[in-house]
């Protein structure tokens, strides 16, 4: 994931995504019969559909005249407001964070979320949701689009469920290098959380801590930890309770019992409630299905699959793939 640049790349700002997604709302709505979709877009605008599609996710540097081509097709002025230019690189360590270039839709909780973190600099946030439901894939863009606001971007996974100290010591070994602090990592627990702490209050860091339900216990009690990993109770309370210039995202299915005491405006911690794709962010998920997976122009079809499964859109995926093994894309008999 790390991004190429040459003198013309640029990353497409928050503004100048507003204002892109704006004109082509409005653009659709003008459209009376059918829906515009992605190629027909970038057909107009003379750029191919993964460009335009890279635009629109602003998660990698993109060619400038590509920029302007896509604007110019949608009647929009390109001001210098809407883009910059990487200037530096900032060290990022993604460990097996997904690759997000299958993305569709989110675009309202991809504003809300760089809002909450960007202007309203909230501390802590975390987006809770079922199994499935895309919060690793909308933590992990996120992340990639605001990428160049910090000083240092951690994303660390906690499915294989590690000891506490391990996966301090994982993110203080990149993030102590990353930001030129000559010190030891420290061999205690408290020790190394408060080293991370100091990061956190000295730096600007960017921390992504994927599947943390992994550690709270499944014995039917809602935000309990799992017997060991009670130490991850005082890393998150730390996060929430101690005023630091950073942002931790976490993502989880279930919410920490933490937050129910840390949540709230002053404190700068909030936890988001993720939901299924609406359905026409699920029509965008089939329309970017491979070949082998799309179905003919069956709206009604597609409507009542995207319904029952509530937008899930790993459910759906799955689902897709079955039906054209069994059906050959035909839904109605699935
Ligand atoms: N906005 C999206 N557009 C396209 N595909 C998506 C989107 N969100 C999620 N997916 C797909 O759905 C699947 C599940 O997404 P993800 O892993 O982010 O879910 P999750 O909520 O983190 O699930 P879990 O609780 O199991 O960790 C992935 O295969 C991903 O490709
Ligand atoms: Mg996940």
């Amino acid at each position: 994931m790390t991004n190429k640049r040459n003198r013309n790349s640029v990353f497409i700002t928050y503004q100048g995504l507003r204002k892109l997604e704006q004109a082509i709302i409005q653009a659709q709505n003008n459209e009376k019969d059918a829906k515009l979709t992605v190629q027909e877009l970038s057909n107009r605008a003379k750029v191919s559909p993964t460009t335009f599609t890279r635009i629109r996710k602003s998660s990698h540097p993109v060619d400038r005249d590509s920029v302007k081509l896509v604007f110019k097709s949608l009647r929009l002025e390109l001001d210098e407001d809407d883009f910059y230019q990487p200037s530096q690189q900032v060290p990022c360590s993604w460990d097996r964070a997904p690759d997000t270039t299958e993305f569709v839709g989110r675009s309202e909780q991809l504003q809300q979320l760089k809002k909450l973190v960007l202007v309203e600099k909230y501390r802590l946030v975390i987006l809770q949701g079922i199994g499935g439901i895309g919060k690793t894939h909308l933590a992990t863009l996120v992340a990639e689009q605001i990428q160049t606001k910090f000083e240092v971007v951690v994303w660390r996974s906690l499915v294989q469920a590690p000891p506490v100290e391990e996966y301090l010591t994982s993110i203080l070994q990149f993030m102590l290098g990353a930001l030129r602090e000559e010190i030891e990592i420290a061999s205690s627990f408290d020790a190394k959380l408060s080293q991370l702490m100091e990061c956190l209050k000295k730096h600007r860091c960017l921390l992504i801590l994927d599947n943390i339900e992994t550690i709270l216990s499944s014995n039917g009690q809602t935000g309990l930890y799992r017997a060991g990993y009670e130490g991850y109770s005082q890393l998150i309370r730390c996060i929430g309770e101690v005023a630091h210039n950073s942002c931790v995202l976490m993502t989880s299915r279930e919410k920490p019992r933490e937050i129910l005491l840390l949540e709230g405006e002053r404190t700068k911690v909030k936890c988001l409630k993720i939901e299924g794709l609406n359905l026409r962010e699920g029509y965008e998920l089939f329309e970017h299905l491979p070949r082998k997976f799309k179905y003919a122009n069956k709206e009604q079809e597609l409507q009542e699959l995207i319904e029952y499964y509530k937008g899930n859109p790993f459910v759906l995926k799955i689902v897709a793939a079955q039906t054209q093994e069994l059906f050959a894309g035909k839904i109605a008999s699935f």
